[in-house]
């Protein structure tokens, strides 16, 4: 069956791309042509991260405060109470984060990394060990900040793009308990990304979120989640995970949090903000230190850095977050897109995760070495072919040995298609297929890239490159 035909038939099988919402705001995008994107490209030194926004027609960078407020969203905002102390405002988000969370100390913060800073202030001390199933990026460089030691210990699970697993998000319990034999003295907390974008957006499931809680009782240690896209991982539960199917996305949320001492959010992805984030414990104490700290880095506790009207907008995006509608379709354009293509012959991690398709450039690019930068041939020919923005995005982890508990390196690079909230429809991802129809046909003339400037931390968003 063609692509053509095949697409055909999906739409008349699958409602679950129909849009559970009317568009009533729009803006205009172009597509500088095929001249003016070459010298885009190279004006940007062949790195999406120096590309302007105008000159971008189909944004796929990140799925990371991009999304699309619904006019509930757009009507708090406009409603805020500007007062510094306690505005109505944040009340409304204390409480909505209180409901979802079930944690009862709620800290604002500009964004998740902000919620990072302070949490790791606090409790990390240099030398330590900090375990998570996988870190962000910018959570392992605030670990990596306060001088201690980040241990990814994700199921191996995830490097097989093409076996579908349903939760390759999770820990691997025979890794965690080597890692808490050999380092649990100086493990401060443990760190469950609910669900990491870097790990392919591969959800965790309860079973292994309630194992990790158990061996944490073990050793008597703390359980915080990475919950910016908690609500993307429940639904993921209750779909593939047996014995949920009948439960709420609340009610799977409120399980999963059970078994935390506490989380912090970007709200700028479940919460579809375009800023915002916070910290919500169970401990008093903890809690009040993070406010001091807060008050240092942030602003005063009711506000946290944000405008108190973005606090609105998150209160109303934390419910709207739980739909189970909304789940359905932004989870069915990301599987539609990663259908499509696998079509063409690419490899994408399956089953598709939440946020993004994550494609292994080297199925496009086998005759590119990791040397010559296949992630950024990929950026750029995308790019040329369609003025489609996307990331290549090294991933450097620390895993360990499940026997001895040693440190093991591992790379892992590929490309993230990301999907921002309610912003593209299907005939975008059609036309995105359409352009990596192009690129794939192409792919063998592009001769690879060569590194010109990387900075020492969090090189991927500096780094600039050349063609070879
Ligand atoms: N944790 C995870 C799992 C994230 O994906 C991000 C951001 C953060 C923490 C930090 O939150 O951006 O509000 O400071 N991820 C974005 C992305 C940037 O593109 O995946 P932030």
């Amino acid at each position: 069956m063609d692509g053509q035909s095949m697409k055909k038939k999906d739409i008349h099988q699958n409602e679950v791309l129909c849009e559970p919402f009317r568009i009533k705001v729009i803006e205009k995008i172009q597509l500088p042509n095929i001249d003016q994107r070459i010298k885009i490209l190279q004006k940007a030194f062949y790195s999406a991260f120096y590309i302007d926004s105008k000159d971008v027609y189909i944004d796929m960078l990140t799925d990371s405060g991009t999304g699309a407020m619904s006019d509930e969203q757009w009507a708090a905002l406009m409603k805020g109470d500007e007062a510094y102390v306690r505005s109505r405002n944040f009340l409304d988000f204390e409480t909505s984060v209180q409901e979802v969370t079930t944690y009862p100390y709620i800290i604002p913060t500009h964004q998740g990394r902000a919620a990072e800073n302070i949490l790791m202030e606090l409790l990390v001390n240099p030398g330590d060990h900090l375990i998570s199933n996988t870190f962000f990026d910018t959570t392992r460089a605030h670990v990596q900040n306060q001088k201690a030691i980040p241990l990814d210990l994700i199921v191996d699970d995830l490097w097989d793009f093409k076996t579908p697993k349903p939760f390759k998000g999770n820990f691997d319990l025979a890794k965690l308990q080597a890692a808490l034999e050999r380092y649990h003295e100086n493990v401060p907390f443990i760190l469950i990304t609910i669900l990491n974008n870097l790990a392919c957006s591969s959800p965790v499931s309860m079973a292994n979120i309630r194992a990790v809680r158990e061996l944490a009782n073990k050793y008597n240690k703390l359980v915080f989640f990475d919950a910016c896209r908690f609500a993307e991982n429940a639904y993921f539960i209750k779909t593939r995970e047996p014995g949920y199917q009948d439960k709420s996305i609340q009610d799977i949320a409120h399980e999963i949090f059970s078994y935390g001492d506490g989380c912090y959010m970007s709200a700028k992805k479940d919460a579809i903000v375009n800023i915002g984030g916070f910290i919500a414990l169970k401990d008093e104490t903890l809690a009040r230190r993070c406010q001091e700290l807060l008050v240092l880095y942030e602003g005063f506790p009711t506000y946290g850095g944000l405008a108190r009207r973005d606090l609105g907008a998150i209160a109303v995006g934390l419910h709207e977050g739980l739909d189970e509608a909304y789940l359905k379709f932004r989870t069915g354009q990301v599987a539609y897109l990663a259908e499509l293509l696998e079509q063409e012959g690419i490899t994408v991690s399956k089953p598709a995760g939440g946020s993004g398709v994550f494609v292994d450039v080297s199925s496009i690019y086998p005759h590119l070495s990791e040397d010559k930068f296949p992630g950024i041939a990929l950026a750029c020919d995308v790019y040329i072919e369609g003025g489609i923005r996307i990331a290549a995005i090294p991933f450097h982890l620390n895993c360990v040995d499940p026997g001895s508990g040693d440190l093991v390196k591992r790379n892992f690079e590929f490309a993230r298609f990301a999907s921002p909230r309610r912003v593209y429809t299907q005939s975008h991802l059609d036309y995105v297929a359409n352009a990596m129809r192009r690129v794939k046909a192409n792919a063998t003339k592009n001769k690879g890239y060569r590194l010109t400037y990387a900075p020492e931390v969090l090189e991927h968003f500096f780094a600039k490159f050349e063609p070879l």
